[in-house]
């Protein structure tokens, strides 16, 4: 067991003092730490997470309390932080190579053949791990902190991530070192990555909202550690795989092996279940077979399989040729592709009405899998990629993604091919269909009346975060649509008690919680309908951001595409979206409906008042009564905007410690500065209580 108290009782209540607290903050820190490291290392918690949340939520409160206790390796910090401009670059203390890539066993006995000769041995020892599908990073760890990430960029520098790299649940800020001492300095190399479920589940989020879907965990992983915003990374379902320690001073170990032993001893996760030590080549080639095996049951994307002479003394007698070191090489898996012909181009309407075009394919097999469908994703993949009905066509299939379309064969073109444009109607429900500039999204403007989107949609009106009608989950409002129940949303406030008992599963009890709940959902803030409305490109952030701006459904309503794009953060594709929502004549006449049964909505946003109207504050660094998004909506809802950057717009910026170039940038601007005192100043001057 470890030296650490798992479960630590603090008494909130009882403590008085900062060293009281300062005590209890590391108490709780300590068994966090441990919970993280049993969590994304070991994958073997041994607490609940109601458990782990407790303690969590207990620090945060100390830290709150106690501002003078907080430390910037807490765990409590994984959170984002502020945004940036651009990510700066740094240089790695040693580049960071590629790989060379082969893909036959024959080029495999090559490889080795030539280390056994430089080398002077009769067979050569290695590991082989696999080759995963993410982004390469590198941590520094400076007397155990973490202190800078970076990407690989072009391996003699890269960008710098550090910020977003901190947010990642499984990544420790600090060294575990009870099992082995933690070196001054340690620069440690892996792969980020998402998960196959975890991106698969992220990506239906963002479709929900509708958003851009990832073509990939790859392309997600990537685009997640880019972000300006590290408040973004947080939210991503990010991990790491560990693989190496960079050869630079200070790297204490004779062999790649002890390094994957030692690796997980601080902290640092390694894919242990899939690396093997292999007394020589036709050992690791078992081992490729082993994995190839297994290759799409494992969670995460791999593309091979990474063999690695295991003797550093090995690493330094081949070195490296251009940038690939000679002591390692990457036997690829073979590519999932096939080619085809491509019989047929048609559309299918998702659940916010996005339109994505699908090829029709000649059956082929493809690794295994028999596949007869493959995505596009949109207008502008078709054109770039030429593609055309009748073409042979390249497929490739990346694990659990849909099968993808390469390229076309341009030279078996016989002239009968033929282009493909997505309809300018929906072929569900015939409404018009928008195109985005770039053609890469198109929507069916259909709204809650095309069928292919209403099933989704029910369930969107009525989840958490739109309308919260708790008792319709999924599996109920499907089985009122099947019953005939509801055509449209409006039908849901129709519904009566009987039509329920004549369900199965509803009792007199369930049918009148469900008819009371659906009566409640006709209370409601302005922002929440006009999310639950499920009008394309307008998630929760913009459906708040329009209740700022109109004071009503009706002013919303009648608002053209100007009035729309004055808006910071509204575009003129979100703002076409909305215009071609409200003038489609079947969602008008749903939302009259729901107005006849009785809707109420109120705007939180449009105070009586509006005591700060006409000011623009900026928030930095945190602050002792409020946490951002508080301090954020109550300026908003007493009529003020808050903007993430300083501009010549801005009045005030309220800094709290840890606040960084925002300050900056005010005092450069001579913009005043207020810390949380001065800001309840200003705040009681305009005759807002705090
Ligand atoms: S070792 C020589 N080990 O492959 C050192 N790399 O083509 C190269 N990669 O940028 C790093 N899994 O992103 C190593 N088990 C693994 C790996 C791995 C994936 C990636 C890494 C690197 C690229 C090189």
């Amino acid at each position: 067991m470890p030296d650490v108290d798992t479960t630590p009782e603090v008494d909130l209540d009882a403590i008085d003092s900062t060293e009281a607290a300062g005590d209890a903050a590391k108490r709780l820190r300590e068994a966090l730490r441990y919970h993280n490291y049993r969590y994304y290392v070991l994958d073997d918690p041994v607490v609940s997470d109601a458990e782990y949340d407790r303690l969590f939520r207990q620090l945060q409160t100390l830290e709150e309390d106690y501002p003078e206790i907080r430390t910037p390796d807490s765990p409590t910090h994984q959170v984002g932080s502020v945004v940036r401009d651009e990510l700066g670059t740094v240089t790695h203390p040693a580049p960071m190579l590629s790989l060379k890539a082969v893909y036959e066993a024959a080029d495999v006995y090559n490889f080795d053949e030539t280390c056994r000769e430089e080398l002077g041995r009769d067979t050569v020892t290695y590991t082989a791990e696999p080759k995963f599908d993410g982004l390469a990073v590198e941590l520094i760890y400076e007397d155990g902190r973490l202190v800078q990430a970076a990407t690989r960029g072009d391996g003699e520098t890269g960008e710098e991530i550090t910020a977003n790299v901190k947010t990642i649940k499984g990544v420790p800020l600090r060294l575990r070192d009870d099992e082995r001492p933690v070196p001054d300095r340690l620069v440690v190399r892996g792969e980020a990555y998402m998960r196959k479920d975890e991106f698969n589940a992220f990506n239906r989020r963002r479709e929900e909202d509708g958003k851009k879907v990832f073509a990939n965990p790859r392309n997600a992983a990537a685009g997640s550690l880019r972000q300006l915003d590290s408040n973004i990374t947080a939210r991503r379902p990010l991990r790491i795989f560990f693989y190496e320690i960079a050869p630079v001073d200070g790297r204490d170990f004779a062999t790649h092996a002890e390094v994957l032993n030692a690796l997980p001893e601080w902290g640092l996760r390694v894919c242990e279940d899939h690396i093997r030590r292999c007394d020589d080549i036709d050992e690791a080639l078992a081992h490729y077979d082993d994995v190839v095996a297994v290759r799409d049951d494992l969670p995460y994307e791999i593309d091979g399989l990474v063999i690695k002479v295991n003797d550093f003394s090995g690493h330094e007698t081949l070195g490296v040729r251009d940038r690939d070191p000679r002591w390692a090489v990457a036997y690829k898996f073979p590519p999932r592709r096939a080619t085809t012909t491509i019989e047929d181009l048609f559309v299918q309407v998702g659940r916010t009405g996005r339109i994505t075009p699908v090829a029709v394919l000649a059956p082929v097999e493809v690794g295994g899998v028999e596949v007869t469908r493959a995505s596009l994703h949109n207008q502008n993949e078709i054109d770039r990629k030429d593609i055309r009905i009748g073409d042979t066509a390249l497929i490739e299939r990346a694990g659990d993604v849909i099968p993808q379309v390469v390229k076309v064969m341009e030279d078996e073109r016989d002239g009968s091919e033929t282009l493909y444009h997505i309809p300018d109607t929906c072929p569900v429900c015939g409404a018009e269909v928008v195109l985005s500039d770039d053609k890469k999204q198109a929507f069916c403007t259909g709204g809650m009346t095309c069928p292919a989107q209403f099933r989704e949609r029910l369930k969107h009106y009525a989840s958490r975060t739109a309308t919260d009608i708790e008792g319709l989950g999924d599996k109920r409002a499907e089985q009122l649509i099947d019953a005939g129940l509801i055509e449209d949303i409006s039908d849901l406030y129709t519904i009566e008690k009987a039509d329920l008992l004549a369900l199965e599963r509803y009792a007199d009890k369930s049918a009148q919680n469900l008819l009371d709940e659906i009566a409640a959902s006709l209370e409601q803030d302005l922002d929440r309908f006009i999310y639950a409305l499920g009008i394309p490109l307008v998630g929760s952030a913009t459906a708040r951001l329009l209740a700022q701006h109109f004071a009503s459904l009706d002013a919303l309503m009648a608002a053209d595409e100007t009035a729309l794009t004055e808006i910071d953060d509204i575009g003129p594709e979100v703002a076409h979206s909305i215009v071609a929502f409200f003038e489609d004549d079947d969602n008008r006449r749903v939302i009259d409906d729901i107005r006849a049964a009785g809707l109420t909505l109120t705007n939180p946003y449009a105070a009586d008042e509006a005591p700060l109207e006409g000011l623009t504050f900026v928030f930095t660094g945190s602050l002792d009564d409020w946490t951002r998004g508080e301090v954020q909506r109550f300026v908003e809802q007493h009529g003020a905007n808050a903007t993430s950057s300083v501009s010549g717009n801005t009045d005030y910026v309220v800094a709290g410690p840890g606040a960084g170039s925002k300050r900056d940038e005010a005092e450069a601007r001579a913009i005043p500065v207020l810390d949380e005192d001065a800001f309840h100043a200003v705040l009681r001057e305009r005759g807002v209580e705090v």
